[in-house]
């Protein structure tokens, strides 16, 4: 069943259906302001980071479920509605929530008024434009109250919703005609506001929350909106708000515009106040200014199209497949996007205020981001490894807003080094540019510790190789990719955390899958030291990474498929001579791609192994079988029930490494079986079972075992949104950056026999044409002249360039 449909000339989904199996969430924002926008008007905003900057409330775990936003109430003659259904669930005769690149559209309709409501971050500003637009379309003349309302949040998300005792004493407003102030703090030690803003003067307002919906109603039943009033309310500690309220008329046929604005503003420490108290508002003013009218709105939001018109046309592809083609172009580009600028930090799932960037999850993200914004990701890569200590291991996560790793969320994950050199291989091979290989960064960041940043993927290489175990693989440390592969955990106590505890250090746990990563991007390191002149150097790694790959062949082979670790004891994990947890799909796709064993044949048993016993109607499952009951030695892994998450579910960030693998093999056919499986698109039609919003991948589809199988959960903040990106143009497609220029090595299955592909690389923009006859030959043709290789020949004199490729 759908609820809605993808509009592929307007980058929209449409939902047309407010009754979706969950909510269904959009992103505005990118340099700072931030907001997640569900389909019916719910979400929060927050400026960088939704843990210590967050603007407005959320709370999670509620019921129903989507709770919180920016609420707009139309009171027609007793008939209260919204237009995003929520919260008064009024039945509307129409609507439609139109999620675009970075910005929502409502258009609803109740009773002969037509509400449309246009919300969005611009690109330049601190602040989310939300622009109502009411028609009267019947034929008498409508006398009606809107009230749109918003609730502060007391800044840090964590605090705000724990320490009431102080809390609910510290609220403070300000307020003018048209807009109310948050300065919750100002008098103290903050330089920032935030402030609720219309374009035209209200006739009333509320800024304190029970005052206007009245203690005992909720936000379905506010009493200042039942009453059509407003209290003119001033918030005094508890908790703020901000609402404006209008009386509006409205003849036959005529049209009303309020311009929404919640805007964020820092003052210098010495303009913080324009008195004793009162905040300086200079800048508000200046934003506030900036979209007034409704020709501002409209320059505005046109720019933003145009941004996402222009990021798009980098990479794009027609081919004979709508859904691959919409996939590539549209949703899995914004997607990435959004990994980029959330990491794992802010969704309706993820709640912002426990996980800020990773930097294994920001390194991976890099992957699919790097050709859209390759200064914005050769400015992360520096943040990232920032947070490196000097021994080449990594904090796990930084706070956006302080960018200070810390381990909150545990640290010692032995794979984090090697995702930065996956990262900086793939921005060179993008840019071109070495130049990034000096940039002096610290460590820790520590002040006076800057190395240039090649000295940290030596770093992160030489931790793998002073870190290994009894079988010569590199030791798991707390866990690899695989958070809940806690092998030195051991944990007992309820309620404690599996990803910070460490009960028996054993010193010995070893990850297959670490060593594939090894040998993949140790030998990619060889490569930018050869190219940098290096080559003793790079020698020396190579005869590291043979080690380990001479280990794995030895150790890491299970007759059918690749073993997955050896735990605490040295028992192994992910064998045949397991019970449960008998073959993990990790390390079959990575020492694929790695090429561990090709010779022996190691990759092709390796995937025919995932085909026959991992592969469900909806992906590639993490492991079989699952784990029935709860392993010590394993760690959360086994904490799971039966088919979730990482006990079994298809943990959909490995599935392109499936589809990259069989690539690897020659195996199209099943590459792009794989990749149809979990993709979004082609789950549209059961998004009653998927769920999940089916413009955008999660984390996890509930296994064969599980009770609500082929259920996601945990859209959008995934990393499986820039491995299928570069496994849909880099393996599927096959236009590949490499170091001396762009590659062209298509993997195409048989049911897509033409793509033509735009790809701007490195300034120059290539027109490939590629004809599929699957005659297993494959030959290039530039301006009519064929040339023997993959790689076209980098001519920085010729701008455009076009290039037929026929397999
Ligand atoms: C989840 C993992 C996640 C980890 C780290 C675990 O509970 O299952 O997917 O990576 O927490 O926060
Ligand atoms: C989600 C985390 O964000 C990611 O870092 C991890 O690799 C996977 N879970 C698998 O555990």
């Amino acid at each position: 069943m759908k609820y809605g449909h993808f509009d592929d000339e307007r980058y929209e989904y449409v939902i047309t259906n407010y009754n979706t199996p969950l909510p269904w969430i959009n992103y505005f924002g990118q340099d700072g302001f931030f907001s997640l926008m569900s389909n019916t008007c719910g979400g929060y905003m927050f400026y960088k980071d939704a843990k210590l900057r967050r603007i407005t409330r959320f709370r999670y775990n509620n019921v129903p479920r989507d709770y919180g936003g920016r609420y707009y109430y139309i009171n027609d003659n007793g008939t209260i509605w919204n237009p995003g259904f929520l919260p008064v669930k009024t039945k509307l005769d129409s609507y439609k929530c139109r999620h675009g690149l970075g910005y929502t559209v409502f258009e609803s309709e109740k009773n002969k008024l037509k509400c449309e409501l246009l919300c969005f971050v611009p690109l330049k500003d601190l602040c989310e434009i939300n622009q109502l637009t009411l028609t009267n379309l019947s034929n008498e003349t409508k006398k009606i109250t809107l009230h749109g309302v918003i609730e502060w949040c007391l800044w840090n998300a964590v605090d705000d919703q724990t320490n009431f005792q102080r809390n609910w004493n510290i609220g403070e407003v300000e307020i003018d005609d048209n807009t109310i102030y948050h300065k919750t703090e100002y008098r103290e030690r903050r330089n920032h506001y935030s402030f609720f803003h219309t374009n035209i003067k209200h006739d009333g307002f509320d800024s304190d929350l029970d005052t206007f919906t009245g203690l005992y109603n909720s936000w379905c039943d506010p009493s200042a909106v039942m009453n059509k009033t407003s209290y003119n309310s001033k918030a005094s500690g508890w908790s703020p708000i901000a609402s404006h309220m209008f009386n509006i008329e409205l003849k036959p046929n005529e049209s009303k515009t309020i311009i929404f604005q919640t805007g964020y503003v820092e003052n210098p420490d010495e303009e913080k106040f324009e008195s004793m108290h009162v905040i300086n508002k200079k800048r508000a003013y200046e934003l506030q200014q900036k979209y007034n009218t409704k020709d501002q709105v409209l320059k505005a939001f046109t720019e933003l199209k145009e941004k996402w018109m222009n990021l798009l046309s980098i990479l794009n592809v027609k081919s004979d497949n709508d859904k691959f083609d919409r996939m590539v172009n549209i949703w899995n580009q914004y997607q990435c996007m959004v990994t980029f600028n959330m990491s794992r930090s802010a969704s309706y799932y993820e709640s912002g205020t426990g996980r800020g960037m990773g930097f294994r999850d920001s390194c991976q993200d890099l992957l699919g981001f790097l050709h859209l914004i390759p200064e914005k990701s050769r400015e992360r890569i520096i943040d990232i490894a920032s947070i490196q200590f000097e021994d080449g291991s990594t904090y796990h996560q930084y706070q956006p807003l302080t960018k200070r790793g810390n381990a909150d969320i545990g640290g010692g994950f032995n794979d984090d080094p090697l995702w930065l050199i996956a990262a900086v291989s793939q921005y060179i091979k993008e840019t071109g540019d070495y130049t990034i290989l000096n940039d002096p960064t610290p460590f820790n960041n520590k002040e006076g510790s800057e190395k240039p940043l090649i000295d940290h993927l030596r770093a992160s290489i030489n931790y793998i190789i002073t870190h290994k175990g009894p079988h010569g693989l590199p030791l798991i440390g707390r866990a690899d990719w695989n958070d809940c592969l806690n092998l030195n955990c051991f944990s007992k106590t309820p309620g404690e955390s599996f990803q910070t505890a460490s009960n028996f250090e054993s010193g010995k746990a070893e990850s297959v899958f670490i060593a594939g990563m090894f040998v993949l991007y140790g030998k990619e390191f060889a490569t930018i030291l050869k190219n940098i002149g290096n080559e003793k150097e790079a020698s020396n790694i190579l005869k590291e990474v043979k080690d380990v790959e001479d280990a794995t062949i030895k150790y890491g082979w299970d007759g059918n498929w690749f073993v997955r670790a050896y735990d605490a004891f040295s028992n192994k994990v992910g064998s045949h001579e397991c019970e449960d947890g008998q073959i993990y799909v990790e390390p079959q796709g990575f020492c694929t791609m790695a090429r561990i064993g090709e010779s022996l044949g190691y990759g092709k048993k390796a995937l025919d192994s995932v085909e026959k016993i991992l592969t469900n109607d909806y992906g590639v499952e993490i492991l079989h079988p699952c784990y029935k009951e709860y392993h010590i030695e394993l760690g959360e892994v086994s904490s799971y029930p039966m088919g979730y998450k990482e006990n079994g579910s298809v943990f959909c960030h490995n599935n392109p490494w499936i589809v990259i693998a069989n690539t690897v093999i020659g195996n199209n056919e099943r590459a792009f079986d794989v990749y149809k499986r979990n993709c979004p698109a082609y789950l549209e039609e059961v998004s009653e079972i998927h769920k999940t919003e089916p413009f955008v991948y999660s984390q996890t589809i509930a296994g064969r075992d599980a009770k609500n199988y082929g259920e996601a959960k945990n859209s959008w903040l995934t990393g499986t949104a820039s491995w299928t990106m570069y496994a849909a143009s880099q393996a599927i497609l096959g236009i590949k950056p490499d170091y001396d220029g762009l590659m062209i090595d298509p993997h195409l299955p048989k049911e897509i026999k033409h793509a033509s592909v735009t790809r701007v690389f490195r300034g120059i923009t290539y027109h490939v044409n590629i004809n599929n006859t699957s005659s297993g030959n494959y030959q290039m043709t530039i301006n009519g002249k064929n040339i023997d290789g993959k790689i076209i020949p980098f001519n920085k004199e010729n701008p455009e360039v076009t290039v037929v490729i026929n397999l």
